[in-house]
């Protein structure tokens, strides 16, 4: 059994962020998204792992390295240009060979891990085992069709959803799914689907199983998706506290701080994490904030947040909320009159003032 991770595409719907950082690098809980897919696919027993990414930049190859770290061994396959996932399974054919293997798109987070999706795919021996799990917008995924508990359909992204489900994108496959993607034509947005490849293995008689996700699932593809991802990882965290905490400074919940921080009289209350070297002075931190390396917070207030390295929040009154920032950002109280909101703000940011 081998694994196969996405690491490309464009991250379109996380600009500006992805304008300057890959987004499965991305801290989730001041750990980056993709190393969640790694962590799962070694704990559900796979070691043979092929990332593929976007062949213009050595980004995530310099950043995950041969995998040793997690005892994997990585294979890296580059993709020349995001044609989409059955592209990524179709350049990936070498790699796989013969072997029956998991699909995993590298910006999905499950909790749960994937173990007992590989023990029904493996107990049912099917050709093609998806995962699905239930959606308010299903229109934004694949979307399976559903009669007598079997799949008889599968659409991508469409108009009239026919289940309230999607796809997730943990998929198992046996060999045959290269006869799927080696017939595949591009669809309408120029992209090889993996829906249609899908389809294709239901048109042509192969089997196709499902198991639901009963438990949470994200995609991480906006920004609402990443902080509720971060919200529910942090959920799950257990208290840590490396760096130093001041005794005029309150910590609620539980709240991590790691090595090289200072907090000084400041509110804490957690779920939350606050990364190394960083300090946070005269100031609350709310739930379900994670705040990276090497940042600098004094008289100001976050919560749900997610603060990326090297940040500076200075003397900010309002309340910071529901916000992504990315690196060297800083938001700062204007120094001199008048009285104004000043903005240095690259291509496609976003900001809202009251
Ligand atoms: O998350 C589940 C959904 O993922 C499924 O329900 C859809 O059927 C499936 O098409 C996919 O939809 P997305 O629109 O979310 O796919 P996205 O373009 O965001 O790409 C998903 C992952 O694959 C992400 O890690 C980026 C990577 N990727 C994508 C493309 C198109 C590549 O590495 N190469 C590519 O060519």
């Amino acid at each position: 059994m081998k694994a196969l991770i996405t690491s490309g595409g464009r991250g379109t719907r996380l600009r500006p962020i992805t304008h300057t950082q890959n987004k499965h690098l991305i801290p989730i809980a001041n750990k980056p998204i993709l190393h969640y897919a790694l962590e799962a696919v070694r704990e559900a027993g796979i070691i043979d792992v092929g990332i593929v990414y976007n062949a213009d930049s050595e980004e995530v190859p310099q950043a995950i390295g041969d995998g040793s770290r997690w005892g994997l061994h990585i294979t890296y396959i580059p993709q020349e240009a995001p044609l989409g996932l059955a592209h990524v399974v179709k350049i990936s054919q070498d790699f796989i060979g013969d072997e029956p293997f998991v699909f995993y798109l590298g910006d999905n987070m499950v909790v749960g891990g994937i173990r007992r999706f590989l023990e029904e795919f493996t107990r049912l021996d099917t050709n093609c085992h998806l995962t699905l799990a239930r959606v308010k917008d299903p229109e934004r995924f694949g979307v399976p069709e559903i009669v007598n508990g079997r799949i008889v359909s599968v659409e991508e992204k469409p108009q009239h959803p026919k289940s309230p489900y999607a796809v997730a994108g943990i998929y198992f496959y046996d060999h045959h799914i290269f006869e799927a993607v080696n017939n595949l034509q591009p669809s309408a947005r120029g992209e090889l689907e993996i829906s249609d490849a899908h389809q294709y293995l239901l048109d042509h008689g192969y089997i196709v199983t499902y198991s639901e996700i009963t438990g949470w699932w994200k995609d991480t593809g906006k920004p609402i998706d990443l902080l509720e991802a971060n919200r529910l990882v942090l959920e799950n965290l257990e208290e840590r506290i490396e760096g130093e905490v001041d005794e005029k400074s309150n910590l609620f919940g539980t709240v991590i701080v790691e090595r090289g921080t200072r907090i000084v009289n400041s509110n804490l209350r957690g779920p939350l994490i606050i990364g190394e070297d960083t300090v946070v002075e005269d100031s609350y931190i709310g739930p379900f904030t994670s705040i990276y390396h090497h940042c600098y917070i004094r008289r100001s207030e976050i919560e749900y947040s997610i603060v990326l390295a090297h940040c500076r929040i200075l003397d900010v009154h309002a309340r910071i909320e529901g916000s992504l920032l990315g690196n060297d950002v800083e938001i700062v109280a204007a120094a001199d009159k008048p009285l104004v909101h000043r903005f240095m703000l690259s291509d496609q940011s976003r900001v809202e003032v009251v």
